[in-house]
C-alpha cells in the first residue's frame, strides 16, 4: 500500500520521501519541501488503529526546523551570517544599531524619515518609572546584574497592562519601542546599583550607545562625553549580537511567547536563557578561565586538560558554526582597536595563544571547534572597565531587537501554535498508591 500524506506545506513541491515501515510492510509517501519533512506527516505511519503514530525524537532540536523564518541567515559551515540578506560584515561599522533594530523588525532598511522617526520615539521611551527604580534598589548589593535585568523586564509588563493586547499592531509597536528604549536604562541602573552609585537619567541628547555609557559613567559632569573607540565598539558589538536564528535564548523567547503573554515576559524569559553558562554566559566564563589559567606558560597544559576533558573551552564551539565565527573575526579586530586605545592587556595575550594552540590541535580541528563571538567580546568589555558579570547584560542589550522580530514573526505565522513538544515515557507504569505515611492520616481528612 502507498499512502500520500496530506500536508499544508506552503511551497508546491513535487519532491517525496519514500519510507517502508518494516513492522509492517507498508510504504509511504511524503512530501520534500526546503530540505525538510513534516514529522507530522510521520503520524499516518502506524502498526494498528489504536497505535498513536510515529514520532520524530530530537533532544535539543538538534535536527528540527521548528519555524519558518526571514530574519537572520546562518550558514554554519561557510561562516556566513546575514541579517535579512546583509552581510553582517557590511552591517557592523557601516550602519547603526538602531538602524539594524529597524531592519530586523521590519524586513527592510529605513528611509531618512522613518530612521528619524523610529530614533525619535525610542528615545522618547529611555526613562523608566521611579518604581521600577525602586524595585531594583531592592536587590543586594551583590546581586547577578543578569538577575536584576530578568525580574526589571518582567516588571516592565504590571506597568504595560496593555501591552497583552498583542494582536493589536499598535500596542506591538510601542511594546516594541519601550522594550529597546528602556532595556538599556534597566541595565544602567543595574550597574550603579551594584557599584552603589546613583542612577544617572538618560540623556536623550545622545545616541543609543552614546546614552548607554552616559547612563554607567557619568559622575558629576554636566553633559557625559564617551571615548569615541568605546561608543564605536558598542555599536559595533551591539549590531553582531542583535540576533542568531533559533538559540537558546530566541527559541525560549518563541516558546513563551507561544501562550500569548505579553512581551516584557517572553523577552524576560530570554534573557534567563541567556544568562546560561553555554550561551550568553560563555562571554562570562572565558575571562574566568583566561585567570584561572594565569599565565602564557601554563596554557599548553590548560588545553591538555581540557582534551582529557576536564573542562570545556569556553570561547570555543558552535552548534551552528563549523567554522570560524563570521562575528568572532570582527571582533577580533575590534579588540585591536580598543587595546591600542587602553594598553594591551596581559589576558589577551593568553587568549591569542590559547587560540593559536586550540586552531592547531587535531582535537579542536577533527570537532571543527573555532572561537565563536564570546572569546574576545569579553576582553573587549574588560578593557572598558565592565565588570566580569556584566558581560551578558551586554549581550542581553542588543539581543532584545533579534527576540522581538521573532517574536512577532512567531506571532504572525499562521502556522504557530503554542510549542508543546512531545516526549517519550520512560516512567511507571500504572501502579496502585496506598497510603502509608501518618502526616496524611493527620492532615488529609477525606
Ligand atoms: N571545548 C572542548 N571541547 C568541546 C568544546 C569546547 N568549547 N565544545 C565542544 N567540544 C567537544 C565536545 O566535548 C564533543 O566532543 P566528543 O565528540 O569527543 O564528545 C564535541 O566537541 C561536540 O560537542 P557538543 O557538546 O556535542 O557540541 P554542541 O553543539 O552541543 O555544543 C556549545 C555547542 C557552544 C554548547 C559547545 O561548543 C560549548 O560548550 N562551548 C563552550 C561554551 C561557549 O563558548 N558557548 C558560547 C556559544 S556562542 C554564543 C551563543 O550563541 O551564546
Amino acid at each position: 500500500m502507498s499512502t500520500t500524506a496530506t500536508s499544508q506545506t506552503p511551497q508546491a513541491t513535487t519532491d517525496s520521501l519514500e519510507i517502508r515501515d518494516s513492522r509492517t510492510g507498508t510504504t509511504y509517501t511524503v512530501p520534500i519541501a526546503d530540505g525538510t519533512i513534516r514529522t507530522s506527516d510521520l503520524r499516518q505511519i502506524r502498526v494498528n488503529e489504536s497505535d498513536f503514530g510515529l514520532m520524530g525524537y530530537d533532544p535539543a532540536f538538534m535536527n528540527t526546523a521548528s519555524c519558518r523564518s526571514a530574519i537572520t541567515y546562518i550558514d554554519g559551515d561557510a561562516g556566513i551570517l546575514r541579517y535579512r540578506g546583509y552581510p553582517i560584515e557590511q552591517l557592523a561599522g557601516k550602519a547603526s544599531f538602531l538602524e539594524v533594530a529597524y531592519l530586523l523588525r521590519n524586513g527592510e532598511l529605513p528611509d531618512q524619515k522613518e530612521y528619524d522617526r523610529w530614533v525619535h520615539d525610542i528615545t522618547f521611551h529611555t526613562y523608566v518609572h521611579e518604581n521600577i527604580k525602586r524595585f531594583l534598589e531592592g536587590f543586594r548589593y551583590d546581586a547577578h546584574p543578569m538577575s536584576m535585568m530578568v525580574a526589571g523586564v518582567a516588571a516592565l509588563s504590571s506597568f504595560y497592562p496593555e501591552a497583552k493586547d498583542i494582536f493589536d499592531k499598535r500596542q506591538r509597536d510601542i511594546s516594541i519601542i519601550r522594550l529597546l528604549a528602556k532595556v538599556p536604562t534597566i541595565a544602567a541602573y543595574a550597574y550603579r546599583h551594584v557599584k552603589g552609585l546613583p542612577c544617572i537619567y538618560p540623556d536623550n541628547d545622545l545616541s543609543y550607545s552614546e546614552n548607554f555609557l552616559s547612563m554607567i559613567a557619568r559622575m558629576s559632569e554636566s553633559k557625559y562625553e564617551a571615548n569615541p573607540v568605546f561608543t564605536k565598539a558598542i555599536e559595533i558589538l551591539f549590531i553582531l549580537h542583535a540576533d542568531h536564528e533559533q538559540n537558546c535564548s530566541t527559541n525560549a523567547v518563541r516558546a513563551v511567547g507561544s501562550s500569548h503573554v505579553d512581551p516584557f515576559s517572553a523577552v524576560a524569559a530570554g534573557i534567563s536563557a541567556l544568562y546560561g553558562p553555554l550561551h550568553g554566559g560563555a562571554n562570562e566564563q572565558v575571562l574566568r578561565m583566561i585567570s584561572e589559567i594565569g599565565d602564557m606558560k601554563n596554557v599548553p597544559a590548560f588545553v591538555e586538560s581540557v582534551k582529557q576533558g576536564k573542562g570545556r573551552l569556553m570561547g570555543f564551539g558552535h552548534r551552528v558554526y563549523k567554522s570560524y565565527d563570521p562575528r568572532a573575526k570582527i571582533v577580533k579586530k575590534l579588540a585591536d582597536e580598543v587595546f591600542a586605545s587602553v594598553g594591551m592587556d596581559k589576558d589577551l595575550e593568553i587568549a591569542m595563544e590559547l587560540e593559536r594552540i586550540a586552531l592547531s590541535d587535531d582535537y579542536f580541528i577533527s570537532r571543527k571547534l573555532y572561537p565563536n563571538v564570546d572569546f574576545y567580546t569579553g576582553l573587549i568589555y574588560r578593557a572598558m572597565k565592565f565588570p566580569t558579570d556584566y558581560f551578558t547584560v551586554l549581550f542581553a542589550i542588543p539581543r532584545v531587537a533579534g527576540w522581538l522580530s521573532q517574536w512577532e514573526e512567531m506571532l504572525l505565522d499562521k502556522e504557530q501554535k503554542i510549542a508543546r513538544p512531545r516526549q517519550i515515557y520512560t516512567g511507571y507504569d500504572e501502579r496502585p498508591f496506598t497510603p502509608a505515611l501518618d502526616y496524611r492520616k493527620k492532615l488529609v481528612k477525606f
